[in-house]
Protein backbone atom coordinates (compact mmCIF):
# COMPACT_ATOMS: atom_id res chain seq x y z
CA UNK A 1 0.00 0.00 0.00
CA UNK A 2 0.79 3.35 -0.67
CA UNK A 3 1.48 5.14 2.60
CA UNK A 4 -1.21 8.29 2.92
CA UNK A 5 0.47 11.76 4.37
CA UNK A 6 -1.98 13.17 7.45
CA UNK A 7 -2.09 17.05 6.87
CA UNK A 8 -2.78 18.18 10.66
CA UNK A 9 -3.36 21.96 10.99
CA UNK A 10 0.19 23.45 10.35
CA UNK A 11 1.20 20.99 7.98
CA UNK A 12 -2.35 22.34 5.90
CA UNK A 13 -1.21 25.70 6.81
CA UNK A 14 2.66 25.41 5.80
CA UNK A 15 1.72 23.74 2.40
CA UNK A 16 -1.08 26.41 1.24
CA UNK A 17 -0.04 30.01 1.84
CA UNK A 18 -3.97 32.25 1.70
CA UNK A 19 -2.67 33.95 -1.50
CA UNK A 20 -2.61 30.43 -3.44
CA UNK A 21 -5.66 29.39 -1.30
CA UNK A 22 -7.34 32.63 -3.35
CA UNK A 23 -5.95 31.03 -6.64
CA UNK A 24 -7.07 27.60 -6.29
CA UNK A 25 -9.97 28.68 -4.81
CA UNK A 26 -11.01 30.74 -7.72
CA UNK A 27 -9.81 28.08 -10.04
CA UNK A 28 -12.39 25.47 -8.89
CA UNK A 29 -15.44 28.07 -8.57
CA UNK A 30 -14.67 27.80 -12.24
CA UNK A 31 -14.12 24.25 -12.84
CA UNK A 32 -17.80 24.04 -11.05
CA UNK A 33 -19.48 26.53 -13.46
CA UNK A 34 -17.67 24.75 -16.07
CA UNK A 35 -19.28 21.48 -14.79
CA UNK A 36 -16.03 20.01 -14.83
CA UNK A 37 -16.33 19.16 -11.30
CA UNK A 38 -19.20 17.90 -9.49
CA UNK A 39 -20.26 18.50 -6.12
CA UNK A 40 -22.92 16.45 -4.73
CA UNK A 41 -25.67 18.25 -2.31
CA UNK A 42 -24.15 18.79 1.32
CA UNK A 43 -26.15 16.64 4.09
CA UNK A 44 -26.28 17.81 7.20
CA UNK A 45 -26.60 15.55 10.34
CA UNK A 46 -28.30 17.80 13.05
CA UNK A 47 -27.02 17.28 16.95
CA UNK A 48 -28.87 20.30 17.67
CA UNK A 49 -29.31 21.89 20.37
CA UNK A 50 -25.48 21.36 20.92
CA UNK A 51 -24.56 21.41 16.79
CA UNK A 52 -24.04 19.89 13.64
CA UNK A 53 -22.18 17.48 11.44
CA UNK A 54 -21.36 18.05 8.03
CA UNK A 55 -21.07 15.10 5.11
CA UNK A 56 -19.59 17.44 2.30
CA UNK A 57 -18.14 15.38 -0.89
CA UNK A 58 -16.99 16.73 -4.45
CA UNK A 59 -15.16 14.92 -7.53
CA UNK A 60 -12.90 16.79 -9.97
CA UNK A 61 -9.12 16.97 -10.99
CA UNK A 62 -8.86 13.32 -10.90
CA UNK A 63 -10.27 12.72 -7.19
CA UNK A 64 -12.60 12.34 -4.87
CA UNK A 65 -13.13 14.42 -1.81
CA UNK A 66 -15.04 13.79 1.40
CA UNK A 67 -15.47 16.63 4.15
CA UNK A 68 -16.42 15.39 7.35
CA UNK A 69 -16.85 18.74 9.19
CA UNK A 70 -18.76 19.93 12.11
CA UNK A 71 -20.06 23.48 13.44
CA UNK A 72 -20.77 23.60 17.24
CA UNK A 73 -20.65 27.05 18.21
CA UNK A 74 -20.63 26.64 21.85
CA UNK A 75 -17.25 24.84 21.91
CA UNK A 76 -14.88 28.06 22.40
CA UNK A 77 -16.75 28.10 25.93
CA UNK A 78 -15.58 24.56 26.44
CA UNK A 79 -11.54 25.77 24.43
CA UNK A 80 -12.55 24.03 21.83
CA UNK A 81 -12.85 25.01 18.13
CA UNK A 82 -16.38 25.34 16.89
CA UNK A 83 -15.30 24.07 13.48
CA UNK A 84 -13.74 20.59 13.05
CA UNK A 85 -13.36 17.31 11.20
CA UNK A 86 -11.55 15.39 8.44
CA UNK A 87 -11.02 15.74 5.18
CA UNK A 88 -10.45 12.86 3.06
CA UNK A 89 -8.97 12.78 -0.50
CA UNK A 90 -9.18 9.53 -2.82
CA UNK A 91 -8.12 8.46 -6.31
CA UNK A 92 -11.23 8.77 -8.56
CA UNK A 93 -9.37 6.32 -11.01
CA UNK A 94 -9.08 3.38 -8.45
CA UNK A 95 -11.20 4.72 -5.50
CA UNK A 96 -7.85 4.32 -3.09
CA UNK A 97 -7.46 6.77 -0.32
CA UNK A 98 -4.52 9.37 -1.08
CA UNK A 99 -4.68 11.95 1.93
CA UNK A 100 -6.54 12.57 5.14
CA UNK A 101 -6.51 16.24 6.54
CA UNK A 102 -7.45 18.51 9.07
CA UNK A 103 -10.87 19.95 8.14
CA UNK A 104 -10.69 23.04 10.73
CA UNK A 105 -7.39 24.37 8.91
CA UNK A 106 -8.44 23.50 4.97
CA UNK A 107 -12.50 24.91 5.78
CA UNK A 108 -10.26 28.25 7.50
CA UNK A 109 -8.62 28.68 4.32
CA UNK A 110 -10.97 28.27 1.47
CA UNK A 111 -13.18 30.05 3.68
CA UNK A 112 -11.06 33.02 3.82
CA UNK A 113 -10.59 32.47 0.21
CA UNK A 114 -14.01 32.64 -1.12
CA UNK A 115 -14.77 35.65 1.07
CA UNK A 116 -11.75 37.65 -0.48
CA UNK A 117 -12.10 36.53 -3.91
CA UNK A 118 -16.10 37.42 -3.66
CA UNK A 119 -14.82 40.70 -2.53
CA UNK A 120 -12.13 41.48 -5.18
CA UNK A 121 -14.39 40.36 -8.15
CA UNK A 122 -17.65 41.87 -7.19
CA UNK A 123 -16.53 45.46 -4.87
CA UNK A 124 -15.84 48.32 -6.56
CA UNK A 125 -12.32 48.58 -8.23
CA UNK A 126 -11.50 51.58 -6.16
CA UNK A 127 -12.32 49.85 -3.35
CA UNK A 128 -10.22 50.81 0.16
CA UNK A 129 -10.51 49.21 3.77
CA UNK A 130 -12.14 45.78 4.45
CA UNK A 131 -14.02 45.11 7.69
CA UNK A 132 -13.98 42.01 9.28
CA UNK A 133 -17.15 41.17 12.15
CA UNK A 134 -16.51 38.19 14.09
CA UNK A 135 -12.73 37.18 14.71
CA UNK A 136 -12.92 33.71 15.48
CA UNK A 137 -11.30 31.22 13.28
CA UNK A 138 -12.90 31.49 10.54
CA UNK A 139 -12.96 35.62 10.41
CA UNK A 140 -8.84 35.47 11.19
CA UNK A 141 -8.69 33.55 7.88
CA UNK A 142 -10.57 36.38 5.60
CA UNK A 143 -9.09 38.85 8.00
CA UNK A 144 -4.99 37.20 7.03
CA UNK A 145 -6.45 36.76 3.28
CA UNK A 146 -7.14 40.09 3.06
CA UNK A 147 -3.73 41.36 4.74
CA UNK A 148 -1.86 38.53 2.46
CA UNK A 149 -3.36 40.40 -1.12
CA UNK A 150 -2.12 43.78 0.29
CA UNK A 151 -5.46 45.74 1.50
CA UNK A 152 -5.74 47.40 5.03
CA UNK A 153 -8.28 45.41 7.44
CA UNK A 154 -9.98 46.57 10.60
CA UNK A 155 -11.67 43.88 12.65
CA UNK A 156 -14.16 43.98 14.82
CA UNK A 157 -15.74 41.10 17.43
CA UNK A 158 -18.41 40.91 20.61
CA UNK A 159 -15.51 39.89 22.54
CA UNK A 160 -12.99 42.54 22.35
CA UNK A 161 -10.06 40.35 23.13
CA UNK A 162 -10.58 38.43 20.58
CA UNK A 163 -10.69 41.21 18.19
CA UNK A 164 -7.42 42.28 19.46
CA UNK A 165 -5.74 38.77 18.67
CA UNK A 166 -6.70 39.04 15.45
CA UNK A 167 -5.30 41.94 14.65
CA UNK A 168 -2.03 41.94 16.08
CA UNK A 169 -1.57 37.73 14.37
CA UNK A 170 -2.51 38.77 10.84
CA UNK A 171 -1.62 42.59 11.01
CA UNK A 172 -4.89 44.21 10.81
CA UNK A 173 -6.20 46.93 13.43
CA UNK A 174 -9.20 46.57 15.79
CA UNK A 175 -11.96 48.93 14.67
CA UNK A 176 -13.25 51.45 17.08
CA UNK A 177 -16.67 50.34 17.04
CA UNK A 178 -19.10 47.65 15.47
CA UNK A 179 -20.48 50.70 13.15
CA UNK A 180 -16.52 51.55 11.71
CA UNK A 181 -16.51 48.21 10.60
CA UNK A 182 -19.75 47.97 8.96
CA UNK A 183 -18.82 50.83 7.00
CA UNK A 184 -16.17 49.83 5.12
CA UNK A 185 -15.98 49.62 1.41
CA UNK A 186 -15.51 45.59 1.94
CA UNK A 187 -17.22 44.07 4.69
CA UNK A 188 -17.30 40.09 5.58
CA UNK A 189 -19.44 39.05 8.24
CA UNK A 190 -17.97 36.00 9.88
CA UNK A 191 -20.16 35.49 13.29
CA UNK A 192 -22.30 32.64 14.35
CA UNK A 193 -25.21 34.15 12.48
CA UNK A 194 -27.36 34.42 16.17
CA UNK A 195 -28.06 38.40 15.51
CA UNK A 196 -28.61 40.40 12.56
CA UNK A 197 -25.51 42.13 11.46
CA UNK A 198 -26.29 43.86 8.78
CA UNK A 199 -30.11 45.38 9.24
CA UNK A 200 -32.73 46.78 7.32
CA UNK A 201 -31.28 50.14 5.21
CA UNK A 202 -28.09 49.68 6.79
CA UNK A 203 -25.83 49.44 3.44
CA UNK A 204 -24.60 52.29 1.37
CA UNK A 205 -24.24 52.83 -2.24
CA UNK A 206 -21.12 51.11 -3.55
CA UNK A 207 -20.66 48.80 -0.57
CA UNK A 208 -20.21 44.91 -0.65
CA UNK A 209 -20.65 42.74 1.50
CA UNK A 210 -19.63 38.88 1.79
CA UNK A 211 -21.60 37.00 4.25
CA UNK A 212 -20.09 33.93 5.47
CA UNK A 213 -21.37 33.22 8.82
CA UNK A 214 -24.89 31.93 8.24
CA UNK A 215 -24.12 29.03 6.42
CA UNK A 216 -26.95 26.48 8.13
CA UNK A 217 -30.27 26.70 9.32
CA UNK A 218 -31.73 29.36 11.94
CA UNK A 219 -28.79 31.51 11.23
CA UNK A 220 -28.94 34.43 9.48
CA UNK A 221 -26.47 38.01 9.44
CA UNK A 222 -28.33 39.78 7.13
CA UNK A 223 -32.36 41.37 7.06
CA UNK A 224 -34.64 39.87 4.59
CA UNK A 225 -35.57 43.85 3.64
CA UNK A 226 -31.89 43.88 3.22
CA UNK A 227 -31.34 41.11 0.64
CA UNK A 228 -34.62 42.56 -1.22
CA UNK A 229 -32.54 46.15 -1.93
CA UNK A 230 -29.09 44.76 -2.67
CA UNK A 231 -27.50 42.97 -6.24
CA UNK A 232 -27.17 39.40 -4.79
CA UNK A 233 -24.96 36.60 -5.28
CA UNK A 234 -23.77 32.84 -4.08
CA UNK A 235 -21.45 30.56 -4.12
CA UNK A 236 -24.24 27.60 -5.22
CA UNK A 237 -28.41 28.68 -5.83
CA UNK A 238 -28.99 25.12 -4.45
CA UNK A 239 -27.15 25.07 -1.24
CA UNK A 240 -27.51 28.61 -0.19
CA UNK A 241 -31.40 28.69 -1.48
CA UNK A 242 -31.74 25.50 1.53
CA UNK A 243 -29.08 26.24 4.14
CA UNK A 244 -27.83 29.46 4.33
CA UNK A 245 -29.08 33.25 4.44
CA UNK A 246 -30.99 33.02 1.11
CA UNK A 247 -33.44 30.57 2.48
CA UNK A 248 -35.36 32.97 4.62
CA UNK A 249 -35.55 35.12 1.79
CA UNK A 250 -36.43 32.88 -0.46
CA UNK A 251 -39.07 30.97 2.39
CA UNK A 252 -40.95 34.72 2.22
CA UNK A 253 -40.59 35.11 -1.36
CA UNK A 254 -38.64 38.20 -1.50
CA UNK A 255 -36.33 36.26 -3.43
CA UNK A 256 -36.20 33.40 -6.11
CA UNK A 257 -33.23 32.19 -8.40
CA UNK A 258 -33.45 34.57 -11.12
CA UNK A 259 -32.58 37.10 -8.45
CA UNK A 260 -29.49 35.20 -7.59
CA UNK A 261 -26.42 35.01 -9.28
CA UNK A 262 -23.37 32.09 -8.65
CA UNK A 263 -19.88 33.80 -7.57
CA UNK A 264 -18.63 31.25 -10.49
CA UNK A 265 -21.05 32.47 -13.52
CA UNK A 266 -19.04 35.75 -12.65
CA UNK A 267 -15.79 34.55 -12.89
CA UNK A 268 -16.40 32.71 -16.10
CA UNK A 269 -17.65 36.07 -17.75
CA UNK A 270 -21.50 33.61 -18.14
CA UNK A 271 -23.24 36.83 -15.61
CA UNK A 272 -22.57 40.05 -14.79
CA UNK A 273 -21.02 40.78 -11.26
CA UNK A 274 -21.13 44.68 -10.55
CA UNK A 275 -22.57 47.17 -13.24
CA UNK A 276 -22.18 50.26 -11.40
CA UNK A 277 -19.98 51.83 -8.76
CA UNK A 278 -23.37 52.36 -6.96
CA UNK A 279 -24.63 48.83 -6.83
CA UNK A 280 -24.08 47.19 -3.22
CA UNK A 281 -23.44 43.65 -4.00
CA UNK A 282 -23.72 40.93 -1.42
CA UNK A 283 -22.43 37.29 -1.29
CA UNK A 284 -23.93 34.51 0.76
CA UNK A 285 -21.21 31.82 1.45
CA UNK A 286 -22.30 28.76 2.85
CA UNK A 287 -19.13 26.75 1.77
CA UNK A 288 -18.58 24.21 -1.29
CA UNK A 289 -16.97 21.10 -1.10
CA UNK A 290 -15.51 22.28 -4.59
CA UNK A 291 -13.82 24.68 -2.13
CA UNK A 292 -11.82 22.11 0.03
CA UNK A 293 -11.06 19.69 -2.79
CA UNK A 294 -9.35 22.70 -4.60
CA UNK A 295 -7.17 23.16 -0.99
CA UNK A 296 -6.77 19.49 -0.30
CA UNK A 297 -5.40 18.79 -4.04
CA UNK A 298 -2.75 21.31 -3.75
CA UNK A 299 -1.58 20.69 -0.47
CA UNK A 300 -1.42 17.13 -1.86
CA UNK A 301 0.36 18.09 -4.71
CA UNK A 302 2.67 20.04 -2.87
CA UNK A 303 3.59 17.08 -0.72
CA UNK A 304 3.87 14.21 -4.10
CA UNK A 305 5.79 17.06 -5.75
CA UNK A 306 8.40 16.32 -2.20
CA UNK A 307 7.85 20.22 -1.40
CA UNK A 308 6.41 19.23 2.17
CA UNK A 309 7.91 17.09 5.17
CA UNK A 310 5.46 18.60 7.74
CA UNK A 311 2.89 15.22 7.20
CA UNK A 312 3.51 12.05 8.63
CA UNK A 313 2.14 9.10 6.76
CA UNK A 314 0.07 6.19 7.82
CA UNK A 315 -0.63 2.59 5.93
CA UNK A 316 -3.78 1.06 5.52
N1 LIG B 1 -19.44 30.05 4.72
C1 LIG B 1 -18.53 29.18 5.01
O1 LIG B 1 -17.93 28.59 4.14
C2 LIG B 1 -18.18 28.93 6.45
C3 LIG B 1 -17.01 28.24 6.76
C4 LIG B 1 -16.68 28.05 8.10
C5 LIG B 1 -17.49 28.53 9.11
N2 LIG B 1 -18.66 29.16 8.77
C6 LIG B 1 -19.55 29.68 9.82
O2 LIG B 1 -18.97 30.90 10.27
C7 LIG B 1 -19.36 31.11 11.62
C8 LIG B 1 -18.11 31.42 12.45
O3 LIG B 1 -17.26 30.26 12.47
P1 LIG B 1 -15.89 30.26 13.32
O4 LIG B 1 -15.29 28.93 13.12
O5 LIG B 1 -15.09 31.47 12.97
O6 LIG B 1 -16.49 30.42 14.78
P2 LIG B 1 -15.76 30.96 16.08
O7 LIG B 1 -16.62 30.51 17.22
O8 LIG B 1 -14.32 30.60 16.09
O9 LIG B 1 -15.87 32.55 15.94
C9 LIG B 1 -17.07 33.27 15.97
C10 LIG B 1 -16.70 34.67 16.44
O10 LIG B 1 -17.85 35.52 16.28
C11 LIG B 1 -17.90 36.37 17.41
N3 LIG B 1 -19.27 36.87 17.51
C12 LIG B 1 -20.35 36.24 18.01
N4 LIG B 1 -21.44 37.01 17.86
C13 LIG B 1 -21.01 38.16 17.27
C14 LIG B 1 -21.67 39.36 16.88
N5 LIG B 1 -22.98 39.51 17.04
N6 LIG B 1 -20.93 40.33 16.30
C15 LIG B 1 -19.59 40.17 16.14
N7 LIG B 1 -18.91 39.06 16.49
C16 LIG B 1 -19.64 38.07 17.04
C17 LIG B 1 -17.45 35.51 18.57
O11 LIG B 1 -17.01 36.30 19.68
C18 LIG B 1 -16.31 34.73 17.91
O12 LIG B 1 -15.07 35.38 18.04
C19 LIG B 1 -20.11 29.85 12.06
O13 LIG B 1 -21.50 30.08 11.95
C20 LIG B 1 -19.68 28.80 11.05
O14 LIG B 1 -20.63 27.79 10.90
C21 LIG B 1 -19.00 29.38 7.48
Amino acid sequence: MTPIPVFGAAAVEAAVPPERAVEVVREAFLAYARGEWTMPPKVYVPAYPAGDFRAMPALGGGHALLKWVTSFPGNPAVGLPTVTGLVLLSDASNGMPQAVLDAGAVTALRTGAAAVLAAESLGREDAGVAGVIGAGVNGRAVARTFVARGRAVMVWDVDAGRAEETAAEVGARVAESRENALATDLVATVTPGHEIIIGPGSLRAGQHVSLMGADGPGKAEIAVEELGRVRVFCDDWEQASHNGELVHAAEAGAIGRADVTQLGDVLAGSASGRESPDDITVFDSTGLAIQDLAIALEAYGRFEAGELTEAPTIEL
